[in-house]
């Protein structure tokens, strides 16, 4: 026991400097302190520590990064780019198949990675996708009249993940996703329901090696309805792998199709890694990535929109001016400059990933002035960068003018601390898509 007490301090200076942690829990009576939001209040540290700090979850080192240079310089490395073999991603990733959200830095990620990337390029700023977006906006209003009445209050959350799981699965499967959908359940407990669901003892189970001898498995009805999802979206592949047309592609599901044959008539590397399990469980990645950030993302836009009405008037004299009532097409979207700037200050305001995504070093490098070895987590803190004074003028307040230039035109180039969709190698795929899905949302709202 003394020797492990004197490794673990001993150990605790290969990493950046933190407060100090405990031997077996690290840090998390600190976080019980924490009353409001614990992401939020860990910028504490930043002030004592400077902006390269470490927590310790359990015995296991969190590096935290506040400085934008630095994300994304780091960020652009491979060596920072792994993800860390957490329990989730053994659902996702094992000897039987693998995603890219979970997967480890490597040629399969790089291969499948590419292939999700070609599919939501295809589809991002297509006609097709206005007029779904329409479609499913129009469904959802009426859901809304007729389930609970006009002029009362009413909770967004269910309506706007169903518009998302609704537009997700139709570009993904050619599937309609209405609220009867027997893998609407499975697929909304598996991103919006479990996080409730299991709270913090998901973080005990993961971290807290002791744990394993008097709990329960939290994560074993999530992975129970993970195979049932599996079932499901693999009847809908194989369905559309006997019907494929190389000529006539549906939907992400045949591209992600046509990809794996391309590889395999080329006789191509990326073969090995586009089998049909890897493909399907990368359908399910995107459906998971791709709703519940989408869905709270509009939460935040409707909420605004409540709130200050004036920019209610403002978008809605935009929208109207520059379609005139009619139904926009791609390059419409580029002369929306006030919409986008109110959608890229949402996402900035509030952030869905204030802590972005768990990375993982894959070999023992250097963080600025500190060195971190390899297998250590590392997150950078997207919400403590994106509003903060040094970067941003009025940090704390929403104004989406500061996304405009002088002649009210959108800023094409993103400010260096600006990274709602992360940074680096692993920056989200599908950050165009989830752009082009909120301004046709308001749109057609
Ligand atoms: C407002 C909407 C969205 C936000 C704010 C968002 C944000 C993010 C962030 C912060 C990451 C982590 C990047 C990192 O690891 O450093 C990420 C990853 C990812 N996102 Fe998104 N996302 C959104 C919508 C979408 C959509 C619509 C899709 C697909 C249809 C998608 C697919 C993915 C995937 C597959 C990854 C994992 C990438 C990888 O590990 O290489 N996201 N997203």
């Amino acid at each position: 026991m003394v020797y492990y007490i004197a490794q673990f301090y001993k150990n605790r200076h290969n990493y950046p400097p933190g407060p100090i942690p405990l031997p077996l829990i690290g840090n998390m009576l600190t976080f019980r302190k924490y009353k409001r939001n614990w992401s939020m209040e860990i910028l504490d540290f930043k002030r004592i520590y400077g902006p390269v700090f470490t927590l310790w979850v359990g015995p296991l080192p969190f590096v935290i990064i506040c400085d934008p240079d630095m994300a994304r310089d780091v960020f652009n490395k491979s060596e920072f780019s792994g993800r860390p073999t957490l329990l989730m991603s053994g659902i996702y990733n094992n000897e039987k198949h693998n995603d890219v959200i979970f997967n480890d830095y490597g040629p399969c990620w790089k291969y499948l990675r590419q292939v999700q990337h070609k599919a939501i390029g295809k589809y991002a700023k297509t006609k097709a996708l206005s007029e779904l977006v329409a479609k499913s906006v129009r469904q959802m209003v009426d859901n809304i009249i007729t389930n609970e009445g006009i002029d009362k209050p009413f909770q967004t959350r269910h309506y706007a993940y169903d518009l998302f799981a609704n537009i997700l699965g139709s570009i993904m499967y050619s599937e309609k996703f209405d609220n009867k959908h027997p893998a609407l359940k499975k697929y909304k407990y598996l991103t919006i329901d479990y996080i409730p669901e299991v709270g913090n003892a998901m973080m005990m189970y993961e971290f807290v090696p002791m744990s394993k001898y008097f709990m329960a498995n939290p994560l074993a009805k999530y992975k129970c309805y993970f195979n049932e999802l599996l079932i499901y979206t693999r009847n809908i592949y194989q369905n559309h792998d006997k019907t494929y047309d190389s000529n006539s592609l549906r939907d992400f599901c045949d591209i992600l199709i046509a990809a794996k044959h391309e590889a395999i008539a080329d006789d191509k590397l990326s073969a090995q890694y586009l089998t049909d399990d890897n493909l399907l469980v990368t359908l399910i990645d995107m459906f998971i990535a791709g709703v519940d950030t989408s869905q709270i993302t509009l939460m935040w836009i409707l909420l605004y929109l409540a709130y200050y009405p004036e920019y209610q008037d403002r978008l809605h004299s935009e929208i109207n001016f520059e379609l005139n009532s009619r139904e926009p097409v791609a390059e419409d979207i580029s002369r929306l400059n006030y919409t986008l700037a109110f959608v890229s200050e949402i996402l900035r305001h509030r952030n869905v990933a204030p802590m972005g995504v768990f990375h993982k070093t894959l070999a023992d490098c250097q963080l600025g002035a500190f060195s971190v070895p390899r297998n250590t987590q590392v997150l950078v803190h997207q919400f403590g960068i994106m509003n903060n004074t040094k970067y941003w003028t009025n940090a704390d307040r929403f104004e989406p003018e500061r996304f405009l230039d002088e002649h009210g035109q959108f800023i094409q180039t993103n400010p260096g601390a600006y990274m709602p969709f992360g940074c680096g190698r692993r920056i989200c795929p599908g950050r165009a898509l989830a752009i082009n899905d909120e301004l046709l949302s308001i749109k057609f709202l």
